[in-house]
């Protein structure tokens, strides 16, 4: 045909839509995607946009994302990830394009590798993805045109909470080798606490498991996730709190009991805190230079006494504001323009 409108020609040609719909495409699913460099680069990344963000500066007169779109598909709730990403893009220049899942097609049966297509020929190249399955990521989703960056699926994997939190500590201990992290809670149906061992150990640290017994991991399914290739130690927190450089809070993950381990789904967590929590008395017990972390959502007086959220060494807040840092760089890295 010779007679194309010259419009159709330059759409057609267009950089942005051309990339998302060709050539090979970078994925963030989980931390082991990114190399011991990528992750260094990443890390200093932060630190500059950090920096920059701080001082006021600027990111370039367009931003480093400027003519991308950035879509955000979310299947399960979320305030942390979902509105940190949004930021994260629009603070980087791209445009987003945020599905209401519940309001979309995929009501109507149309499949995400679909839904993921119609997306990258609207011009998205990075669909931003939260989901209840752990299998979610299948191979052929690769295929549909679009990078994609795990905001959380399953128990499986949430690699920028991981990337997040060794940043947040790092800011404050430097090194992480030979730290003593101790994640305590419902780690069984943890993608944080899988996505945290896989990376804490990579630094060097030393993680301790500890929580109600039905509600820590089978250890020898876990061990290959940890860099030392041995199962990860699980103590109860009473006997792991003195030795904690860190201990991690996670919250009891009731929407995955009932796929997980269906026995579990109707249990009561009365006395959670007392028995298992972090107390105000069991955390006097911790060193003095032994720092909170928690990913949020806090359950306030469940898995952590109120007044500990608030404690002087709880860095819950500084977790959130690093989130934004840490994902303005991974949407740089899957974008490919990382410095
Ligand atoms: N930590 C975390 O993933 O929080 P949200 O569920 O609020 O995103």
């Amino acid at each position: 045909m010779t007679d194309t409108p010259t419009s159709m020609q330059i759409s057609s040609h267009s950089p942005v839509l051309a990339s998302s719909l060709n050539g090979p495409r970078q994925h963030l699913l989980d931390v082991d995607d990114l190399s011991d460099a990528e992750l260094s680069r990443l890390y200093e990344r932060a630190i500059d946009l950090q920096r920059r963000m701080w001082a006021g500066l600027s990111l370039g007169a367009r931003g480093p994302l400027h003519g991308q779109v950035v879509a955000t598909l979310f299947f399960e709730a979320s305030t942390r990830t979902r509105l940190s990403f949004e930021l994260a893009a629009q603070r980087l220049g791209a445009l987003t394009m945020p599905l209401e899942v519940s309001r979309s097609s995929l009501e109507k049966s149309e499949s995400l590798f679909d839904t993921l297509q119609t997306l990258a020929a609207m011009g998205a190249t990075i669909a931003v993805v939260r989901h209840s399955d752990n299998g979610v990521f299948s191979p052929h989703l690769a295929g549909a045109g679009i990078s994609l960056l795990n905001a959380g699926n399953g128990t499986a994997a949430h690699p920028t909470q991981a990337l997040l939190d060794a940043y947040t500590l790092m800011q404050h201990l430097g090194t992480l080798r030979d730290r003593v992290i101790v994640i305590n809670g419902d780690i069984r149906h943890s993608r944080v606490a899988r996505s945290n061992l896989r990376l804490l150990s990579r630094l060097g640290a030393r993680v301790i498991f500890s929580g109600p017994p039905d509600l820590l991991p089978d250890a020898k399914s876990w061990a290959s996730l940890a860099d030392q290739n041995e199962p990860p130690r699980m103590l109860a927190l009473d006997d792991a709190i003195e030795q904690a450089d860190v201990i991690m809070c996670l919250r009891i993950q009731h929407e995955r009991h009932h796929v997980v381990s269906p026995a579990l789904s109707n249990r009561e967590h009365t006395d959670f805190l007392s028995a298992y929590g972090l107390t105000e008395e069991r955390f006097a017990r911790a060193k003095p230079t032994c720092l909170i972390l928690h990913p949020g959502p806090v359950n306030r007086d469940v898995e952590i006494a109120s007044a500990l959220a608030e404690h002087p060494r709880s860095l819950i807040l500084e977790q959130v504001r690093n989130g934004l840092f840490i994902r303005m760089a991974t949407l740089e890295w899957v974008a490919g323009v990382l410095p």
